[in-house]
């Protein structure tokens, strides 16, 4: 199994905003078996470990020490029904709008608010993937997850997941190593669709449509992406940099008494989000250039890769970015990808 591992290897077409980075050690495994193969080799087994799925979620400044692996696990299989949903297995390997594309197109619809989003099925819990009023863990039955201390796979259920805001217990105790090997989706049986987000509705009625089907909602959220967020194929990135922030009732009042047009949503829990593509914007950093590195002209939120740019460059704006905006507002932005 030793061949399964390659040394010095570019991680450049492994991630999206495609910087140029190395691993020591890297290995793609298309099974639990290869998976656990790879852990316990000799060469990597107690060195510093990096898992991968679609690479959209990451941005590397230096190049990693140690094994990077590579889930490309596939697999899709209806798995019966609970609770007036329908079960669906998808491998962690597998691309995520390609399987909510395909869950359409067998009839399961339930994701479609999450359409284009980049990345794999098992990249999808870690940040409780969301967009367009819906989250993953809205739509999710069990995580399943191999767990290297006893080389045996488990299954997480939502609850034991802790899902918050592109959060969950896969980025709050990375240390407990478990990795990703698939998802079982839940999706409802009685489906309607959630078209409550201003731009879904705005896009529905310009195509004309007051009964949307889920394939309706596909497309308008494919064309609302598609014209405010970057194709990663064409112009490297990670999607939103940042979190939205989250702020106490209090000092959204007063932040609503100084910029009277923040956006901003009450999120319950007398607790508001801003809108941190609107800060940004707000600090004249929107459509910024520095050097091979910028703010996404259409969505302030999404920091690019102009072409040849290293991760060290992107940070570099990232903290130009969080600078200005605590300067200006005193609101503290949290990055969305893991900075490696
Ligand atoms: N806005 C600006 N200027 C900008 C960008 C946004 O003023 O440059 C304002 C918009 O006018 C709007 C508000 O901010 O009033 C929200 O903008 P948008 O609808 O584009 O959504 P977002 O809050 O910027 C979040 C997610 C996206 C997700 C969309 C739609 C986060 C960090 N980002 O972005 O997720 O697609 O909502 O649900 O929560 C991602 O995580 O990678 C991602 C793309």
């Amino acid at each position: 199994m030793e061949s399964q591992i390659q040394c010095a290897v570019s991680l450049r077409s492994f991630n999206t905003f495609g910087v140029e980075a190395r691993a020591a050690f890297f290995a793609a495994v298309r099974s639990v078996d290869q998976l656990r193969d790879v852990l316990m080799d000799a060469r990597v087994r107690d060195l510093p470990r990096l898992v991968l799925g679609g690479g959209s979620n990451v941005l590397f400044t230096k190049d990693f020490d140690g094994l990077v692996v590579k889930i490309d696990i596939p697999g899709y299989a209806r798995a019966g029904e609970d609770d007036g949903r329908h079960l669906v297995h998808v491998g962690a390997g597998e691309a995520w709008h390609a399987t909510v594309d395909r869950l359409l197109g067998d009839g399961l619809p339930g994701v479609e608010n999450l359409a284009l989003i980049p990345g794999s099925v098992g990249a999808a819990p870690i940040q409780n993937i969301g967009a367009y009023g819906i989250e993953l863990a809205e739509r999710l039955h069990s995580v399943q997850v191999f767990e290297p201390a006893s080389g045996s796979v488990s299954s997480l259920d939502v609850e034991a997941c802790r899902f918050g805001y592109r959060d969950s217990i896969f980025k709050q105790r990375p240390a407990d190593g478990r990795i990703v090997v698939g998802v079982t989706l839940a999706l409802p049986t009685h489906w309607v669709p959630v078209v409550g987000y201003a731009d879904v509705e705005h896009e529905l009625k310009r195509r004309d449509v007051s009964h949307p089907s889920a394939r309706d909602v596909f497309d308008a959220v494919v064309a609302i992406r598609s014209r405010k967020l970057p194709d990663p194929q064409q112009v490297g990135n990670a999607g939103s940099f940042f979190k939205n922030p989250v702020v106490s009732r209090a000092r959204r009042q007063e932040l609503v008494d100084r910029f009277p047009s923040i956006v901003n949503y009450d999120i319950g829990g007398g607790r508001d989000k801003l809108a941190a593509g609107w800060l940004i914007e707000a600090c004249g950093l929107k459509g910024a250039v520095r050097g091979r590195a910028g703010v996404y002209p259409r969505q302030a939120l999404v920091l690019v890769n102009l072409g040849g740019a290293t991760g060290a460059e992107i940070l570099a704006l990232a903290r130009e970015v969080q600078d200005a905006v605590r300067a200006r507002f005193g609101v503290e932005l949290e990055p969305e990808p893991t900075v490696l």
